[in-house]
């Protein structure tokens, strides 16, 4: 097993990163809250066959949460983490402390955007303008060549890539697919908080997906009809629904009418579980 090097430390950090770069070394950066999982390690096999080093950060984010929601009780399992990134052969493991990350001297004047608007905008307010703070912070100290999201949090890699493009940063944002469990639920550390019978329920989530592509591919034109369609197979298995949204992929809008390419995108609640997941339908 390759040795992995932890730095909490952003100078230290910013210094091999200098060093890096002068040997021009491809930099991939994984930029996690932990508590991994399989769909974590699918981005850090690609940026392992793209990347000369990588380097996965491991910082749960404050700015992100909501005053009501899950920070305190965010699954954190630091030692677990260590081994699944000593196994895939991780180089560089940031993991800074909360004052490190955001000292006071800190500027947090970063924009999400207008895509923050849509789907889980208005249902947590803040919460990419946390986003898109923290992974700027992270882009500026680890200067990577390409950053790995997954599309399970398909607006989040969006409103970076955005931020990206606007703030003229030389980094590419790679969006990896989905993985799911064998009953289709999209991985996520929040599964975690699911009982048994909840779990259950859970992969309703990914079928009521699948139900919506084969309504469109069937030649159903309606976006109303098929968020109407998605709520009934929903209703008797989710606690709340946050959104069911049919939209323009590129600019998030909802559709009044189909298009070539349609994003399906839910988010709903089992208990105190959030639980989000999209797909892309093309014509
Ligand atoms: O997707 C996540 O785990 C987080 O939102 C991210 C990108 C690490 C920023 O805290």
């Amino acid at each position: 097993m390759r040795f992995m090097h932890i730095l909490k430390n952003v100078n230290t950090t910013s210094k091999l990163v200098t060093v890096l770069k002068r040997e021009r070394y491809q930099i991939g950066l994984i930029p996690t809250m932990g508590s991994l999982h399989e769909g974590h390690l699918r981005l850090i096999r690609h940026a392992k066959r793209e990347n000369d080093i990588v380097v996965v950060s491991i910082f749960v984010n404050p700015l992100q949460f909501g005053p009501k929601e899950d920070f305190y009780q965010y699954p954190r399992d630091f030692l677990n983490d260590q081994k699944l990134l000593r196994k895939e052969r991780v180089d560089y493991l940031f993991a800074p402390s909360r004052r490190a990350m955001f000292p006071s001297s800190f500027n947090q004047n970063v924009s999400p955007g207008p895509l923050a608007r849509y789907l889980c905008g208005p249902k947590r307010p803040g919460h990419f303008k946390g986003v898109v703070i923290v992974v700027k912070r992270l882009l500026d100290i680890i200067k990577p060549d390409a950053a790995y999201f997954g599309e399970k949090d398909y607006q989040q890699a969006r409103i970076v890539e955005n931020m990206v493009r606007k703030l003229g940063l030389k980094v590419k944002i790679r969006t990896i697919g989905t993985v799911r469990e064998k009953d289709g639920l999209a991985m996520s550390s929040r599964n975690r908080y699911l009982t048994g019978e909840e779990r259950k329920r859970a992969s309703r989530l990914h079928q009521s997906l699948l139900m919506a592509k084969r309504l469109i591919l069937k030649g159903e034109k309606s976006p109303k009809a098929i968020k109407k369609s998605i709520r009934e197979y929903l209703s008797d298995n989710m606690d709340k629904i946050d959104y069911i949204s049919i939209s323009n992929p590129l600019n998030l809008r909802p559709l009044k009418q189909l298009g070539q390419v349609n994003l399906v995108a839910i988010a709903c609640h089992i208990r105190c579980t959030r639980l989000i997941d999209n797909l892309v339908v093309k014509l």
